[in-house]
């Protein structure tokens, strides 16, 4: 992101099904001290539920924040196998993965649960990461726009400015995830626009110049740099390099060197 933007960067890592407790508490003990001296964006590591509460404890005298990969919108309730915001929070979580791809895709997440779990999620003062991004099929269409303001709108369409002011918006392009394909700091920088432009006219050009978007989609420690140099990225979501400790922290890292 061009310095003298307000925006503070946020380097997100989404651990998906990977790490146990013992992963977890060994992970931070080599990742801590990597980025003890990082002031100049927020850490989130979003690991699976089981290791949540060993990620807080392991994280505790950290900058480094504790998200969830995902949660159930009813306070409580006959929902087997799901974990609600107020859950979320008791165990010192303070942000949320919202809409992952994956989610859509393999569990069948629809825009309509994406609000939902939004809505959930700001109710209960947790911080939102909502993903949107368009498959290659998509792309190819030319429905990238069409694609994005459907996820926009479905996901934010039934907020107020204030509701919405907390929100991370992450734009992952499918086609770019886990597939070691990533977005051109370009192609990413223009969606970026674009979203911001659907904020602008739904919200206000306030909020939409304080709204932070993250790139999502094969980040590695080689093309941050190109990303975030960009005006319009305001950071990172991060699958797969941030597993290990020592490509996560150049990743938080990214000013350096
Ligand atoms: P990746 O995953 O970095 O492994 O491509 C990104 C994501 O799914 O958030």
């Amino acid at each position: 992101m061009a310095a003298g933007s307000a925006r503070v960067p946020v380097i997100a890592g989404n651990w998906k099904m990977h790490k146990t407790q013992a992963e977890t508490r060994e992970f931070f003990a080599a990742f801590l001290p990597l980025v003890a001296g990082a002031k100049h964006c927020e850490i989130v590591v979003a690991p699976p539920f089981t290791a949540l509460a060993a990620a807080v404890e392991a994280a505790r005298d950290s900058a480094v924040m504790i998200g969830a990969q995902d949660l159930y919108w009813e306070p409580q309730g006959a929902f087997t196998g799901e974990v609600s915001a107020g859950m979320l929070v008791e165990s010192g979580c303070r942000a949320v993965i919202v809409g992952h791809s994956e989610r859509r895709e393999h569990f069948g997440e629809t825009d309509d649960i994406v609000a939902r779990k939004t809505r959930a999620t700001l109710d209960a003062g947790l911080r939102p990461i909502v993903c949107v991004g368009e498959t290659l099929r998509e792309r190819e269409e030319g429905k990238m726009e069409e694609v994005l303001e459907r996820q926009f709108h479905g996901a934010f369409g039934a907020l107020t400015a204030q509701a919405f002011s907390p929100i991370l918006v992450a734009y992952e392009p499918v086609w770019a995830i886990g597939t070691g394909r990533t977005a051109t700091p370009q192609l990413a920088a223009e969606a970026h626009g674009f979203l911001r432009s659907l904020a602008a006219s739904r919200f206000g050009h306030e909020a939409a110049a304080r709204l932070r978007i993250l790139y999502g989609g094969s980040v590695k420690p080689a093309n941050i740099r190109g990303l975030m140099a960009m005006e319009e990225i305001d950071g990172a979501l991060v699958g797969g390099a941030s597993l290990e400790a020592m490509s996560f922290a150049e990743l938080v890292n990214y000013r350096e060197g």
